[in-house]
């Protein structure tokens, strides 16, 4: 057929399937095609594998989603179903939309990213699910509520938590919601599944946010849910997530594919120069406290052996003498950190949570959290060890310097 030139601008490509690329494609295509009428029914009713349309579901998505799947799964012997979502937030809020209704109550942490409690004040404790934040290192107190609130349905829990590490036994709370017939959420953000599979411990559901770690890089926003209730999955949280329009885009989710390919080699980095960073900390009379799992005299150094089997990951916390004036010293000399509301970078990255993340918390709230004026959080980059503790060393001496007399030892 002859064609016009608009219409031989608008149809007819060549189908590149055929060409075996080595690298994932990026598929930017909003829908797919249909041979015919019986084909797209076929599809649209999941007869057949095959696409429709990239709020739904999409090649280059689904391919990164099936991979953080498995590596949450892989060794454990637990089938699990991954999604991947427009951000760690979504993700976070789909799974509780899905597990939740109007009536129930969810039991949260009481120590969780600052987003993640707001979320939870802000749009689940609206939609009727109250919420109940507890210290869930004390397991006798979990059984008790639960014993006490047949209303409690989901467990919500972050471990390491954002941003002062607290560590959580996963496999301790899992066993007690089981007894009580209520599903666990866990946020594996700061660990990965390289250091830490939450299915090993029983828990029903994770969370990513990819953003982090997973992608590695600070190119990308995006989320994943992970489940090893697969049927769930396919039906209750797919049927969400296409209806929000919450799913994640072809380009973010193939640079979360291409930082995934490094995430073991990245991860044995983080953890070897935080734990030199920690210990550096630890010496030093500027530092009031350092908060890294790694660090024997930290209070969850014993399950966090346990439950992080390769290692306690890149981020820590610690808290300067010196209050802060003390904290602004050292970010005014720290070179190789910079100051940036993310983690899980390549490069070293830093944070003042008190005039960030927790900057609408009322000061003596945050405090009781942790988050004090003089904490500072850390997200240690793959950097060559001694250039990190060189550039630490200098950045803490100068604090003497400026405020002198600030870190006598106490
Ligand atoms: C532990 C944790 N979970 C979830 C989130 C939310 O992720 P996102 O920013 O990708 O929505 C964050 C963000 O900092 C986080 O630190």
């Amino acid at each position: 057929m002859s064609k016009g030139f608009s219409t031989a601008c608008l149809h007819g490509y060549e189908d590149f399937t055929s060409n075996k690329a080595h690298v994932l494609p990026i598929f930017a295509s909003s829908s797919f095609m249909f041979d015919d009428l019986d084909h797209g029914i076929s599809i649209f009713t999941k007869k057949e594998p095959g696409h429709v349309y990239s709020r739904y579901n999409n090649p280059t998505i689904q391919t990164v989603a099936d991979k953080i799947a498995q590596l949450e799964s892989l060794g454990t012997g637990i089938e699990s179903t991954a999604f991947l979502t427009s951000s760690g937030m979504s993700a976070i809020y789909i799974v509780m939309q899905s597990l939740l209704k109007p009536g129930d109550i969810l039991l949260a942490q009481k120590k969780l990213y600052g987003g993640t409690t707001e979320l939870f004040q802000k749009s689940l404790a609206p939609n009727g699910i109250q919420i109940l934040s507890m210290d869930l290192s004390d397991t006798n107190a979990i059984e008790q509520s639960l014993k006490s609130n047949p209303g409690i349905k989901a467990i919500y829990l972050e471990t390491p938590s954002n941003p002062t590490l607290d560590i959580v036994d996963i496999r301790a709370i899992a066993e007690i919601a089981q007894k009580y017939n209520v599903q666990t959420v866990v946020d594996n953000t700061f660990p990965t599944p390289y250091l830490q599979q939450p299915f090993l411990y029983g828990v029903d559901h994770i969370i990513h946010s990819t953003t982090k770690y997973l992608n590695g890089h600070g190119n990308s926003i995006a989320g994943a849910i992970v489940s090893k209730h697969t049927d769930w999955m396919q039906t209750t949280v797919w049927t969400q997530l296409k209806l929000i329009g919450a799913t994640c885009n072809p380009f973010d989710a193939w640079l979360l594919y291409n930082g995934l390919k490094t995430l073991a080699l990245r991860m044995d980095r983080h953890c070897t120069n935080a734990m030199a960073v920690a210990e550096l900390l630890e010496s030093h009379p500027e530092v009031a406290a350092v908060y890294y799992p790694g660090l024997k005299s930290n209070k969850g150094y014993d399950i966090a052996t346990k439950q992080m089997t390769r290692g306690y990951g890149g981020m820590l916390s610690f808290e300067l003498k010196g209050d802060l004036p003390a904290v602004k010293s050292f970010l005014k000399s720290i070179q190789l950190a910079t100051q940036a509301p993310t983690l899980g970078d390549v490069d070293t990255l830093i944070m003042h949570p008190a005039t960030s993340s927790h900057l609408n918390i009322v000061k003596e709230e945050r405090i009781k959290e942790g988050v004090t004026d003089g904490l500072l959080r850390m997200s240690i980059g793959i950097e060559d060890t001694e250039d990190l503790l060189n550039d630490i060393q200098q950045a803490l001496d100068k604090i003497r310097v400026i405020i002198p007399g600030s870190g006598n030892p106490s």
